[in-house]
């Protein structure tokens, strides 16, 4: 079974990623990791992450059982993920690394943006996570305080905004809902509560197909 879950940041898309790979005994892929492993590196190299070269370069050299994830979870990383992931040759390059994770037969979980559109457009079960901006911010503000970083609400609000913009608009790959995507908004649903839904969707759409 491929379950493709795809999403904004802090909508809730990796922790129910997380909930169904250890509900149904699946591994699970965080697709964001990888962009944002690349962005870190052109960052730590001193270079830009526009860098189309530089970004390649990392992006070649990504070794996915190296990727400090501690370190790529801070908001510049994200932002850095988010400007790499608009190069077509760095989708590439971490294009051809999901499709093998993908292409186990025990299948898998796979989370990010477009799981269900391009990476695994013949996925079993799509879904669509969402949540308010405003909910989403307050989620990321709470993550980066736990770490120490200091940002305003405000600040992070533009920022993620900022990231969606440059996420649904990119030429690659854009963030959308594909068509047989099913709709699972966490606005106002605890972890537990959107992990439920998420079961709920997959076991109707298995049964439907059995
Ligand atoms: O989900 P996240 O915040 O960790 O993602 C970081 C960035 O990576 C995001 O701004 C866009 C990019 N990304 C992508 O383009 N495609 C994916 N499948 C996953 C992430």
């Amino acid at each position: 079974m491929i379950i493709a879950v795809d999403g904004p940041t802090a909508s809730g898309k990796g922790t129910v990623a997380r909930n169904l790979a250890e509900h149904y005994g699946l591994k699970r892929l965080d697709t964001g990791s990888l962009y944002r492993a690349v962005g870190l590196a052109v960052l730590d190299a001193g270079g830009d992450p526009a860098d189309v070269r530089a970004a390649v370069a990392a992006a070649e050299a990504l070794d996915l059982d190296a990727i400090d994830e501690n370190r790529i979870r801070s908001s510049a990383a994200g932002l850095a993920a988010s400007k790499v992931a608009v190069i077509p040759e760095v989708r590439e390059v971490l294009r051809r690394a999901q499709k093998a994770f993908a292409a186990d037969p025990r299948g898998a979980v796979l989370d990010g943006r477009d799981i269900g559109t391009v990476i695994c457009p013949d996925a079993d079960v799509k879904l669509f996570v969402t949540a308010s901006l405003e909910e989403r911010t307050r989620r990321r503000l709470a993550e980066l305080r736990a770490r120490g970083e200091q940002i305003s609400f405000e600040e992070l609000q533009a920022q993620i905004a900022e990231r969606d913009e440059r996420d649904m608009t990119r030429k690659d790959s854009p963030l959308y809902q594909a068509a047989d995507a099913h709709l699972l908004d966490t606005t106002v649903l605890s972890i537990e509560a959107a992990a439920a839904a998420a079961y709920a969707i997959v076991d109707r759409v298995m049964a439907a197909r059995s």
